[in-house]
Formats: structure tokens, sequence, C-alpha cells
């Protein structure tokens, strides 16, 4: 029995990871789940009258979320929970001898503490929340490597690269990362600058929450996956590459020294990355619906026009650079998604921002946690104040 706690139980993610605890009877037992402040569907979940549902910990962001969580729930579902709030109690959480796998599926910075907690007290970590190994991977591996916790990758492309690296003899000499080029893959630069929450929020192939959704509109999201793959799979930025393929099916290629190329395909559902992470060393069976390779015609692929989603090449010059950069292309590429998500600015805004805060930033070399929460704060204030100036601007064009 492997006692779980879900940590972004309400998202997309965590959906499914409380679909696979469901799915396998005897197999898991639901012991914690972290929200944000979306009390309600946390409610829900918590009072599910199933066996797997065996709850000691619930954990909300903030204080006035946990008095209507506690409205919502019937006494007898409180009974025997502690109800935490906040980055103290996921990571109390995700540190808990009674806990064994953690699956980290918080959106953004808020993921770090708990999946630095959780590896270092060795737990296993099924790890979607791609922004704690952008901000602080030489922590992250430190704790994973240094120490009995096991990490797991559940995007998509990464989980395809530790499928196609499993047991290889030989260091591979690329890796590539598909794309799918997100609503905009075919639009112009002032389509772009026009285009809506809706458009953007309207992905082609992966249903997604909304800041990922965003990230993938602009690239960013495929930014952030080469610095994740760089830490999980010790590999130089310059031998990671992004491809794009409209249909999702490939999902990551590995290129071999012999010349040779092997990849992973398979119907685009994180129901598959989510399903092999916890179920791991255990296979998953009948995750999503085999490929038929009969039926798949063309695949296509092309590169990325850099000019046009230049939220990439950010990303990998703050990965290059290290030190503090790679937390302050995150912070302000979370508040300029908010903005954007908020009808403040445009969504081309976001890479102004960004640069901008990035072009301002001094960076500290081999930052501690503390030294990487301060340049998190600094780049959200930064940030914060471009957005207002971008607004204001907006509002004397309309
Ligand atoms: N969705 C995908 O297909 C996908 C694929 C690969 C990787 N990922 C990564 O997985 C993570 C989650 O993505 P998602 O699409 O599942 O996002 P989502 O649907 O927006 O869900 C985010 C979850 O995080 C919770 N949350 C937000 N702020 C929090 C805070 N301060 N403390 C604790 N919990 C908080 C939310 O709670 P509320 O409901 O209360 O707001 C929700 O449960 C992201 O890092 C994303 O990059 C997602």
């Amino acid at each position: 029995m492997t006692r779980v706690a879900i940590l972004g139980a309400t998202g997309s993610i965590g959906q499914l990871a409380r679909d696979v605890v469901a799915s396998h009877p005897g197999r898991f037992e639901l012991v914690g789940m972290a929200a944000g402040t979306r009390v309600e569907p946390l409610a829900e979940a918590a009072s599910q009258e199933a066996p797997w549902l065996r709850l000691r910990w619930l954990n909300v962001a903030t204080a006035e979320a946990r008095e209507r969580l506690e409205a919502l729930l019937p006494p007898a579902q409180k009974a025997g929970v502690e109800i935490t709030v906040g980055e103290d109690g996921l990571v109390a959480m995700a540190q808990a001898p009674e806990v064994d796998l953690v699956v980290v599926a918080v959106v953004g910075f808020a993921g770090l503490a708990p999946t630095l907690a959780a590896l270092r007290a060795g737990k296993r970590v099924a790890l979607a929340t791609k922004e704690s190994l952008v901000v602080a991977g030489h922590l992250v591996r430190e704790a994973w490597r240094g120490g009995k916790g096991e990490l797991f990758p559940v995007d998509s492309e990464h989980s395809a690269l530790w499928q196609l690296l499993e047991g290889a003899r030989q260091r591979p000499s690329r890796l590539y990362l598909t794309a799918s080029g997100g609503p905009f893959r075919t639009a112009s630069r002032e389509a772009m600058a026009q285009a809506t929450v809706e458009e953007t929020l309207r992905h082609p192939t992966w249903s997604m929450g909304p800041k990922i959704t965003v990230d993938s509109a602009t690239l960013m999201n495929k930014g952030f996956e080469v610095l994740e793959a760089a830490w999980l799979f010790d590999m130089e930025l310059d031998r990671i590459h992004v491809v794009v393929h409209p249909q999702s099916i490939v999902h990551a290629l590995v290129a071999w020294p012999d010349g040779s190329l092997t990849a992973q395909l398979a119907v685009p559902h994180m129901r598959l990355p989510v399903e092999r992470a916890m179920l791991y060393p255990d296979g998953a069976v009948e995750s999503v619906p085999a490929l038929d390779p009969t039926t798949l015609g063309t695949l296509h692929f092309e590169p990325v026009d850099r000019a046009r989603f230049p939220l990439l090449d950010a990303a990998y010059h703050a990965g290059k650079l290290g030190g503090t950069y790679p937390a302050v292309l995150n912070a302000a590429d979370e508040i300029a998604v908010q903005a954007f998500l908020d009808g403040r600015i445009r969504l081309v805004d976001i890479e102004r921002v960004v640069h901008q805060v990035l072009e301002r930033h001094e960076s500290h070399d081999a930052p501690d946690l503390e030294t990487i929460r301060e340049a998190d704060r600094w780049a959200r204030h930064e940030a914060e104040d471009l957005c207002q100036v971008l607004e204001g601007r907006s509002r004397v064009r309309s």
C-alpha cells in the first residue's frame, strides 16, 4: 500500500492523480491533499466515500480559505484531519512519516519547498511542478541525488525521455523535446499582439491549467522544460533541442552517438505520465488508448520560429547564466501571465516584462533557498511595476 499526498489536488494534474489512486484499488491510500484557494472542489474530493480515502491532512493557501473549507466539510469528514495553511503545512505533509509518495502538482514557485522537503525526507516524488527544477534545479538535484528520495518526472516530454533513456548503454548525443506550437504556431506577430485570453487558452492538443496553457502559447513552457530536462537528465543546455510537432503524438526523441534517433509516441493525454510516475517501478496498463501506426498518416516536424517566440531563447539564456536568473525568469513570467489572464496586459507584453526584469537583475551564484526566495520576491515586485506601466499605456491607447 502506497500512502499518497497530492499537492495541487484540485488542478488538472491533481485530478488525474486522484483518478489514478481511485483506479488502483488496494494499491494506494490518499492521506493528504493540498490546494490553493478553491475550497469547493477540495471539500468535494475530501468528502467522497471511498475505501482508499484515509485523509490525515488538508492544506490550503490562506487562513481565509481554511475557514471556508472548514465550513464546507461535514463533521465526520473533519474528524482526524489536520487542516493546515500555506507553505509550512505543505512541507509538513510532504515530509510526514505517514507519506510514501508525494505528487507535486501545484502551480508555480509554491511547489519548491515541499519538493525539497519530500526528497530530503527520502520520499518518492512524482513531480509535475516543473518550476521547482527551473528555479532551484541545483538544490532539487542535491536533495534527490544526495539522499534516499526518488524523483519521477510527470511532464509528458520528460516522462517520454525517462522511458527512452531507461537502461541506456550510451550517453545520448542530444535530447529533443517536441512542442505542439500552441494556438499561435502559424500566427503573425501582429495577430499575437491582438490575441485574446480566450484564444490563448484554446490549446490545440492538450487540456491544462491556465498558467501552463498561456506559457505553451508563448513557448515559455518549452523553455522551462528545457531547463527541467537539463537537471533531470544531466545534459548540457546546448544538447537539448526543441522541435515543433503539431500533432503531439511524438513526445520526445533521443539522438544517439551512432546517428540513430529513438522516439516515444503516445496519444496526447497526461494520464500516461501521471500513472507511470505513480506506479513506478510497475508499468501502467492501458493508461491511454494504444496507437495504431497505420492510422497515424504523416507526422509533421518543423523548427521553432525563434523570432516569433523569443521566450524560448530567454529560457536558454537564463539557464546558461544560472545563479538566480532562472528564478527571476520564472517569477517575472508568473506575474506577467497572471496580468495577461486578468486582462491587464497583452500576450506579447509578457516577453517585455520577462526580458526587462532579467536585464535589471544582478544574479547571485550558487544561491541557497533563501537567496532564491529573495530573487523571486524582487522579480515579482519588478514585474508588477512593469505590468502597471504597460497597463497604463494600453489604457491610453484604447
Ligand atoms: N496540466 C498539464 O497537462 C501539465 C503538464 C505538465 C506539467 N504540468 C505542471 O503541473 C503543475 C500544475 O499544472 P496544472 O495544469 O494541473 O495547474 P492547475 O490546473 O492550474 O492546478 C494548479 C493546482 O495548484 C493549486 N495551487 C495554486 N496555488 C497554490 C498555492 N499557493 N499553494 C498550494 N496549491 C496551490 C491549485 O489550487 P486551486 O484549485 O485552489 O487554485 C490547483 O490545485 C504546473 O507546474 C504545470 O507546469 C501540467
